[in-house]
């Protein structure tokens, strides 16, 4: 299977320790069936072991792998690397959250789940429980 090498700009910041957020570039080899976490893991791996960012499931699922690529809020475990072949590809912090470091952001008071309205009378279709979040500053 053949490699090209896709060009990843990162936001890289660490609050204590720089007065501003800057980017990064990485050069990393890739195949058709990698995507930008895997590009991330290879950057930590291979380059540069003091990036940080999140991710869990590695399916598209829990949503902790969340990012903006090339300026789209994009879960990095289900955007390929072949979608961008010849652009450098900016992965930064998801926007309107507080950055702990590199890609981590605090959503940790801006994630709220509310449960279904109580009602008795009988549905057909129960309402769906909404994830709501809210910006504070
Ligand atoms: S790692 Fe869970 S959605 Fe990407």
């Amino acid at each position: 299977m053949s490699q090209d090498i896709a060009t990843i700009r990162v936001t890289r910041y660490r609050p204590e320790k720089d007065g501003k957020p800057y980017f990064q570039d990485y050069k990393v080899p890739y195949r058709k069936d990698m995507v930008v976490l895997d590009a991330l893991n290879y950057i930590k791996a291979h380059l540069d072991g003091t990036l940080t960012y999140r991710w869990s499931c590695r399916m598209g699922v829990c949503g902790s792998c969340g990012a903006n690529v090339d300026g789209v809020p994009k879960l990095t475990c289900a955007s390929f690397l072949h979608e961008f072949k010849g652009r450098t590809i900016k992965v930064e912090p998801l926007t309107h959250f507080p950055v702990i470091k590199d890609l981590v952001v605090n959503m940790d008071e801006n994630v709220t789940i509310s449960s279904p309205p109580v009602s008795t009378a009988c549905s057909a279709t129960p309402p769906a429980r909404s994830m709501v979040l809210t910006r504070s500053f």
